[in-house]
């Protein structure tokens, strides 16, 4: 699971950062390659979307193989905008429920695990390791036993991308979307679950 999010969330931008080092932007721009180059990859247009720079920070708070690049795979994510994730009740590191022995005293570093572990899980409840996905099916996500399935909006007039006359999980609406080189990201008004 850690070392698919670094496929998506770090590799990309690790290889375009180290790309415009080494070539003067002028330069670059000659030798733009459509072949290759001709969308931004979804950390590309995590990186460029104020309103979702939350949950960017917590995928890229995960620890990541920089070895592992798998640039054969298509990723559905669902972010959540900044708004959104404010809103959280328990904040993603905090994890969905309280622990049963939060009473307990516990070390910073057992702390910080935890808080490490809850992050990646609420983080892998937002991405399907699949690009084009049907807005009518159920998919998996990258936490194991957690999908996503989505409902029509009942009073929709049929107009407009699909996306936008459907929610998924409680009600939670897609309000924006973006198509990257290695798969689409919907912004979302809500969050996904991370209970399975
Ligand atoms: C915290 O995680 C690290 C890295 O996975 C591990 O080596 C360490 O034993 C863990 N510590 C505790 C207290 O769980």
């Amino acid at each position: 699971m850690r070392l698919q999010l670094l496929a998506i969330l770090s590799l990309p931008l690790l290889s375009l950062a180290s790309q415009e080092k080494q070539i003067p932007m002028s330069i670059a721009i000659e030798d733009y390659s459509p072949q290759t180059h001709a969308k931004p990859s979804l950390a590309d247009l995590l990186t460029i979307e104020p309103s979702a720079s939350i949950f960017y920070s917590y995928a890229r708070e995960l620890e990541l193989s920089a070895n592992f690049v798998d640039t054969t795979s298509s990723y559905t994510i669902f972010v959540p905008t900044n708004k959104a994730v404010m809103s959280l009740a328990r904040k993603p590191h905090q994890g969905p429920k309280p622990p049963v022995d939060e009473g307990i005293q516990i070390s910073e570093e057992e702390f910080d695990n935890q808080s490490k572990k809850n992050v990646e899980r609420w983080v892998s409840a937002h991405i399907v390791p699949k690009s084009p996905i049907r807005l009518d099916s159920e998919y998996p996500t990258l936490l194991e036993g957690k999908t996503i399935s989505f409902r029509p909006i009942s009073k929709n007039d049929g107009k407009g991308p699909e996306w936008s006359r459907v929610t998924l999980e409680d009600g939670v609406r897609i309000i924006g979307m973006k198509e990257g080189s290695n798969g689409v990201l919907f912004l979302i008004d809500g969050t996904v679950s991370e209970a399975v």
